[in-house]
């Protein structure tokens, strides 16, 4: 598939259908992720595979009745390792540069999600200890994005986007 056409294609889905996800396009989803640019190559998160109804239904509480993160197959939880940048980077790489590497490999993700057919939403609105709680992260762990993916149960809204001369400045 035509890359741009991938990123155009990519939509926000909040709805999906019971039918599992693919071992092998999880693999190429994850291994997509791991391409992703990070400081000094410290790749400074890590990412959490939740399958379990269980566990999902918690992620549903924990934001506040998103109830497409029970729908979805699998929810990927992007979660910042901060002391892997902070040996290096201090408090720059604690604070700034674990959130973009997390960040970056969540779109990396989901543009690798779209390729193969699947859909995603960049869930942010969380309670942060309800869902270290849920998946029993390690205390140094802070999630950052819950990633549902699965297959589309509805066409999604097209959502508009500012004019590039709005966006972009010439400096
Ligand atoms: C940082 C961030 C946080 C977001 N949090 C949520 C969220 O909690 N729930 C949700 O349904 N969508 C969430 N979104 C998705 C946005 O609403 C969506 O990307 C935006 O409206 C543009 O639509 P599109 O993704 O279909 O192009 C979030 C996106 C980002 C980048």
């Amino acid at each position: 598939m035509d890359f741009f056409k991938i990123v155009d294609d990519r939509r926000s889905m909040r709805k999906y259908v019971e039918t599992p996800v693919e071992d092998e396009k999880l693999h190429k989803i994850l291994e997509t992720a791991n391409r992703a640019p990070s400081a000094g190559n410290l790749q400074a998160y890590e990412i959490y595979v939740v399958r379990k109804l269980e566990q999902r239904q918690a992620l549903v509480k924990a934001s506040w009745d998103q109830g497409f993160l029970a729908e979805a197959p699998v929810v990927l939880i992007f979660c910042v390792n901060p002391a892997r940048s902070a040996v290096k980077y201090g408090e720059r790489g604690n604070s700034l540069y674990s959130i973009q590497d997390a960040t970056i490999a969540c779109a990396y993700s989901q543009l690798a999600a779209k390729a193969q057919g699947l859909d995603t939403v960049w869930v942010g609105a969380f309670d942060e200890a309800a869902v270290s709680a849920a998946i029993r992260l390690p205390a140094d762990l802070r999630p950052v994005v819950l990633l549902p993916v699965g297959y589309a149960g509805r066409v999604p809204t097209v959502r508009p986007r500012r004019e590039l001369r709005d966006l972009v400045h010439e400096a």
